[in-house]
C-alpha cells in the first residue's frame, strides 16, 4: 500500500510513522485510518521492527481528532461503525508484541488524544495539548477515550476531563500519569531515541511478555492475571533470552540479545 497521509522512517529497526495532513492538524480521516491500519499491521509481521513511535506532521499538531468534516455527515448506523472501525484499529496499537511510543509534539485532541493513550508509551513536547473535546460538539468520543482515559488517570479525573470537554496542558497531563515524560520540543526525538534505547536493550520477548500481562491482566480478575503473568513467566523460560540475561549477569558481563 502506498501511504498518502503517513511518513515512514526505519531508524535502525525503530519505525517512526508520521501523520501527515498538516493543512488539517492531522486530523484522522478514512483514508489515513485505514493507512494507520495497514501500517500497523506491517510493523507487527516485520521482524526486522523492534518498536513503533507515533507522531503527528509540523510543529503545531500531533493529531487535533478524527476529521470533523467526515463525521458530520454520519448517519446512526454509519456513525457505529465508525467508532468501532477506529476502535479495533486502535487496539492494534495496543496489542503489538513491541513497544509503541508515542511523541506527542502538539495538539492531541479527541481521536489524537485516543491514538496517544492507546500506544504504551506517551512522550509530549511542552507545547502539547490533550483533551477529549467531542462533547464541545454534541457527540462523544468514539475510538475508546471514555476508557482508556479513565483507566490512565483515574475515574474522577477521567470524567472530570470528558464531561468539560477541556484542554489539558502538557505539565498536568505529566502529573495526572496522562503522559510518561515531557520535554522541550526540540528535545521530542531525542528524548523518545532515548526512552526505547532503554527498552531496546532488554530481551526482547520479557518486553513482549510485559505488554502483553498489563494489556490482558488489566482486564482480568486479579487471581486470572496472575496466573496469565505465571504462565508467560514460564515461556520465558525456556527462552535462549532468558539463558543469555542470567547467565550474563552471573558472569558478570552485559547480555546481548540481538545480534
Ligand atoms: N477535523 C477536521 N479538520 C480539522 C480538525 C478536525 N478534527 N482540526 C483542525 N482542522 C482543520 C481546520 O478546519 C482548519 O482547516 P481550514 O484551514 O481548511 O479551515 C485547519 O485544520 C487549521 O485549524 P484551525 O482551527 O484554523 O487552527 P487553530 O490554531 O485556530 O485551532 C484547534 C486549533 C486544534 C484548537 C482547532 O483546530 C480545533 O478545535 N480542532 C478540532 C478539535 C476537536 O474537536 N477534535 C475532536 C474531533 S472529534
Amino acid at each position: 500500500m502506498s501511504y498518502e497521509n503517513l511518513l515512514i522512517e526505519n531508524r535502525n529497526g525503530v519505525l517512526w510513522v508520521t501523520v501527515n495532513r498538516p493543512d488539517k492538524l492531522n486530523a484522522l480521516n478514512r483514508r489515513t485510518l485505514g493507512e494507520l491500519d495497514h501500517f500497523i499491521t506491517s510493523a507487527g509481521e516485520d521482524e526486522t521492527v523492534f518498536a513503533v513511535v507515533v507522531t503527528g506532521a509540523g510543529e503545531k499538531a500531533f493529531v487535533a481528532g478524527a476529521d470533523i468534516g467526515e463525521l458530520s455527515t454520519l448517519d446512526p448506523v454509519e456513525a457505529k461503525a465508525f467508532s468501532l472501525r477506529g476502535q479495533a484499529v486502535f487496539d492494534r496499537f495496543e496489542r503489538l508484541a513491541k513497544p509503541v511510543v508515542a511523541a506527542v509534539n502538539g495538539f492531541a485532541l479527541g481521536g489524537g488524544c485516543e491514538l496517544a493513550m492507546a500506544c504504551h508509551l506517551r512522550v509530549a513536547a511542552r507545547n502539547a495539548v490533550f483533551g477529549q473535546p467531542e462533547v464541545k460538539l454534541g457527540l462523544i468520543p468514539g475510538y475508546a477515550g471514555t476508557q482508556r482515559l479513565p483507566r490512565l488517570v483515574g475515574k474522577g479525573r477521567g470524567l472530570e476531563i470528558l464531561l468539560t470537554g477541556r484542554n489539558v496542558s502538557a505539565e498536568e497531563a505529566e502529573r495526572i500519569g496522562l503522559v510518561n515524560s515531557v520535554c522541550d520540543q526540540p528535545e521530542l526525538v531525542a528524548t523518545v531515541d532515548k526512552l526505547l534505547g532503554k527498552i531496546l536493550a532488554n530481551g526482547p520477548l520479557a518486553v513482549s511478555h510485559c505488554i502483553e500481562a498489563v494489556n490482558h491482566g488489566l482486564d482480568l480478575p486479579f487471581e486470572d492475571a496472575c496466573l496469565l503473568e505465571a504462565t508467560l513467566f514460564g515461556i520465558g523460560a525456556a527462552s535462549e533470552q532468558m539463558s543469555e540475561g542470567t547467565s550474563a549477569f552471573l558472569e558478570k558481563h552485559k547480555p546481548v540479545f540481538r545480534s
